[in-house]
């Protein structure tokens, strides 16, 4: 396995490294003491709202016995607002911190700041490019469900355009075998072409179908939000929602042995009233983030393989 030094996106992680990665999420999960790291300061520099993935990343730090300096709000708060360039405050952040998780507007931001940091940069969202550590623990929480990930009909809902989940997990389900996805999108929400071109060219079996016939023949159902904040014409967004719903009507429709998985936050397109049914697994999803991040952080920072 080659040095791991940034995580910019899911195209870096191979099969063992996935292993590998996965092993140590179960054991930070069981007991994080062997692998403590005092003293270490984490930078979660943020200029995009988020929920789990700045809270589990900075809960995982400190789990690990660090430290977390933070900017949220990184628009407003940060001296982006005065001007400031991303490579400016990536080098001045990297003298205050060991590791920058950072989260930017712009496809190819996480890119351009590994390029002019001296400490190791992980993409945490990138416009509407990549969301890589998400696709980590997607995939963590399906292999903990099936106990392999081959031979699995994933189907995948919603923005598939501007949704940056999906375009990670497309390309670490290209790791294994005999993966087949089903997409179904809004027609203005349709997966771009650079991942179809991707999974034809790595023989991934994968299709656009119906909603009803693709939550029939799913094993893993992956909803996802309709991205308000991408669209410039708030028309065609109003176009793209509320197209695709689970709820009590559809629940007879999914496998009794399928999963549900949304990255969340969620809209509508999943209804709360479905929560508390086994196949719905988005919360426990979001917990595993903190396992996969820990394993993460713990691995570029230090030699531990
Ligand atoms: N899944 C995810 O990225 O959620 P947040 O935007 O809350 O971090």
């Amino acid at each position: 396995m080659e040095k791991l030094n940034h995580i910019i996106e899911s195209q870096q992680f191979d099969r063992e490294l996935l292993d590998y990665i996965f092993s140590l999420a179960d054991l930070m999960k069981t007991d994080p003491s062997p692998f403590q790291i005092p003293g270490k300061i984490m930078a979660t520099l943020f200029y995009e709202p988020s929920t789990r993935t700045r809270l589990s990343f900075e809960s995982a730090m400190l789990q690990l016995g660090g430290n977390v300096i933070s900017t949220e709000s990184a628009q407003e708060f940060s001296s982006f607002s005065k001007g400031e360039s991303l490579e400016d405050t990536i080098k001045v952040t990297a003298g205050y911190a060991d590791i920058i998780a950072l989260r930017h507007f712009e496809i190819g931001s996480a890119k351009l700041a590994a390029s002019v940091s001296s400490k190791p940069i992980i993409n945490a969202g990138d416009g509407a490019g990549q969301h890589p550590t998400q696709a980590l623990l997607d995939l963590y929480t399906i292999r903990n469900h099936f106990n392999n990930i081959n031979n699995l009909t994933v189907c995948m809902i919603g923005d598939l355009r501007y949704g940056r989940t999906v375009r990670s997990l497309c390309y670490l389900l290209g790791r294994f075998y005999n993966p087949r996805i089903l997409f179904v999108s809004p027609k203005i929400c349709r997966m771009e072409e650079d991942i179809r071109q991707f999974l034809t060219k790595n023989d991934v079996q994968w299709e656009e179908m119906d909603f009803q016939t693709a939550i029939k023949e799913a094993d893993c159902i992956y909803m996802t939000r309709i991205q308000k904040e991408r669209f410039l014409d708030m028309n065609l967004y109003a176009q793209a929602i509320d197209q695709f719903r689970l709820d009590k009507s559809v629940l007879p429709m999914i496998k009794p042995r399928a999963i549900v998985m949304h990255p969340l936050p969620r809209e509508k397109e999943i209804h709360p009233e479905l929560d508390d049914d086994p196949r719905m697994v988005y919360f426990e999803q979001a917990q595993n983030g903190v396992w996969i991040r820990m394993a993460l952080i713990h691995l570029l920072l230090t030699s531990s393989r």
